[in-house]
């Protein structure tokens, strides 16, 4: 029976990649577009108004800014020595696709990654010409230098299908990744890359992508579903006859692209209770846009709740960029 030897939930997004300085080139698209909070669609301007007592503008200060930015790399380089000292066999990334597979012409709820190996390569430059601003900054973190090959699970993803059916989830699967012509985007997503680059730092196990539509409507799964989901995964992986110690990886999240320090600590809180209810019961509406994510932390909780594993939150920095309160809440927590 394959067991799993680490839980991993961390954030991925592009303020754990670039320096501070460079966090509020992001502002501008900011100002120009809406914003989920709280279940609201609301513009930059009237979040400054509903959010003034939060006395946002101390949070991002330069100096919160840099020492926001180094407690984040802090943790991410205690992720990776975890990772290292632990040396799993093989790896279940739980992630999302934003719109770098899947196109609004097919756009699966879930999806399970077959194939014997998967690939990751270099934007060329017009890709790069296509990036929003403030994203090719962080690319470093998502890309390698040049083409490379990471092997997939076949095996493992051979026993999830087989439970799936059985357990009455219907995914689709996937075995080679969808690549469309005149897209931003080629090779591997950046919610799998992320922790290909910086907690595996390119030595890749065995890896088996999990990837969940978060974002867009309107086929999201709800929380109870994903946590249903990762239990499903669980069984599965107590079915292979294998002796690999698994890591298990949910990638994403948590509140952005507006932050919402309430909800991350509801799931913060809900993971050292090991409290499946009350990950169950986030309400959806609070569940958009980035912070959708957060359902990726809940299908990895589904597995990892039910193993012998327990740890610690490593730390939690949400990273502020405007009054507004736009930027990425950063969350790292370990199991082993
Ligand atoms: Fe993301």
């Amino acid at each position: 029976m394959a067991e799993a030897a680490l839980g991993l939930w961390t954030t991925h997004g592009p303020t754990l990649n670039t320096s501070p300085d460079q966090w509020v080139n992001r502002v501008k698209a900011d100002v120009a577009q809406k914003h989920w909070f709280k279940g609201e669609e609301l513009s930059f301007d009237e979040l400054i108004e509903r959010r003034a007592d939060e006395r946002i503008d101390e949070k991002f200060t330069d100096a919160e800014r840099r020492r926001r930015h180094e407690a984040c790399q802090k943790a991410i380089a205690e992720l990776a020595g975890r990772w290292e000292a632990e040396a799993p066999d093989a790896c279940i990334i739980l992630g999302n696709d934003q719109r770098e597979l899947f196109l609004p012409e097919i756009q699966p709820t879930f999806t399970i990654y077959y194939g014997e190996n998967f690939y990751n390569l270099p934007l060329t430059d017009a890709q790069r010409k296509m990036l929003p601003p403030g994203i090719e900054e962080a690319d470093w973190a998502y890309r390698p230098e040049e083409r490379t090959v990471y092997p997939g699970l076949p095996e493992l993803a051979e026993h999830v299908f087989e439970q799936a059916t059985e357990d009455g989830f219907d995914t689709a699967a996937s075995a080679a990744w969808p690549c469309h012509e005149n897209h931003r985007h080629t090779g591997t997503p950046h919610a799998f890359s992320f922790v290909l680059r910086r907690i595996m730092r390119d030595r890749a196990v065995p890896t088996l992508p999990v990837i969940a539509n978060t974002f867009y409507p309107p086929n999201q799964p709800t929380p109870r579903r994903c946590y249903e989901f990762g239990r499903m995964i669980g069984r599965a992986v107590r079915r292979w006859d294998s002796n690999a110690r698994i890591a298990v990886v949910g990638s994403g999240g948590m509140s952005h692209f507006c932050i919402d320090e309430e909800l991350d600590q509801r799931v913060l809180e809900a993971l050292s209770a090991r409290d499946s209810q009350a990950l169950c019961a986030i309400e959806p509406e609070l569940l958009r846009s980035g912070s959708s994510e957060l359902l990726n932390w809940i299908v990895a909780s589904g597995i990892l709740f039910e193993t012998e594993l327990s740890g610690d939150v490593i730390d939690y920095v949400p990273c502020y960029r405007s009054d507004a309160g736009t930027g990425t809440a950063n969350g790292f927590v370990c199991w082993n």
